[in-house]
C-alpha cells in the first residue's frame, strides 16, 4: 500500500484547492479515529480518507465520475476493499451502494467532517471544549452547514455507534489538528 508520506504528495500533485486538503486531512483524522474504535487498520482507513476526494479537482463537474476517476488513479495503491469504499462514498450519484464497514464509515466521516469544521468556526473557542451535544443540537438546526447531509452522518448507526459516541470520536480526532486546517482563528 502507499505511504502516507507518498499519499500525501499525491494528494497535492493534483493541486487541489486549499479547503479541499483540510477536508482531506479531517477526513483522515475521522477515519482513523473511527478504526480504532471499531478495530480496524488505522492505516487503510486513514489512507482511504485521506484520498478519497483525490479526483475532485478533475470530477468537479461532472460528479457522476466521482469516486470511480479516483478509484482508477488509485488502482494498486490501495487495498481494494478501500478502492471500494471510495467509489461507494459517492454512492448518490454512481449508484453504488455502501456495504462494508468501511464503506459505511467513509460516508459518515468525511460528511461529519463538514459539521464539526463549521461548527469551530461559529465558536470563539474553536474547537476547545466542543462537546457532542452542542453537535447534536446543530444536526436539527437545518440552516446550519445546509448542505452537511444529515442522514449520511446518521450512517454511523449503521456501524453500531449512535451519533454521540461519533461526535465524540470525531472531535477527539479534529481537535489535535485543527491549527493544521484553518480551524485555528488569528
Ligand atoms: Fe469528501
Amino acid at each position: 500500500m502507499i505511504t502516507r508520506d507518498d499519499a500525501m504528495q499525491l494528494l497535492l500533485s493534483h493541486n487541489p484547492e486549499q479547503h479541499m486538503v483540510y477536508h482531506a486531512l479531517t477526513s483522515e483524522a475521522v477515519m482513523r479515529g473511527m478504526a480504532g474504535a471499531l478495530k480496524e487498520d488505522p492505516e487503510v482507513w486513514g489512507i482511504a480518507g485521506l484520498l478519497h476526494d483525490i479526483d475532485y479537482p478533475l470530477t468537479k463537474d461532472t460528479p457522476e465520475q466521482h469516486g470511480l476517476m479516483a478509484m482508477d488513479m488509485l488502482a494498486g495503491k490501495l487495498p481494494d476493499e478501500a478502492l471500494a469504499a471510495i467509489r461507494a462514498h459517492n454512492s448518490e450519484y454512481t449508484g453504488l451502494e455502501p456495504t462494508t464497514r468501511l464503506d459505511l464509515a467513509l460516508r459518515c466521516s468525511e460528511t461529519v467532517t463538514g459539521l464539526v469544521c463549521t461548527n469551530a468556526l461559529v465558536r470563539p473557542e474553536g474547537m476547545q471544549g466542543m462537546q457532542p451535544k452542542s453537535l447534536k443540537k446543530k444536526m436539527k438546526d437545518k440552516a446550519f452547514a445546509a448542505s452537511v447531509s444529515r442522514d449520511r452522518i446518521r450512517e454511523c448507526e449503521k456501524l453500531g455507534m449512535d451519533t454521540g459516541a461519533f461526535f465524540q470520536i470525531a472531535i477527539d480526532a479534529i481537535t489535535p489538528i485543527a491549527s493544521s486546517v484553518g480551524l485555528v482563528k488569528s
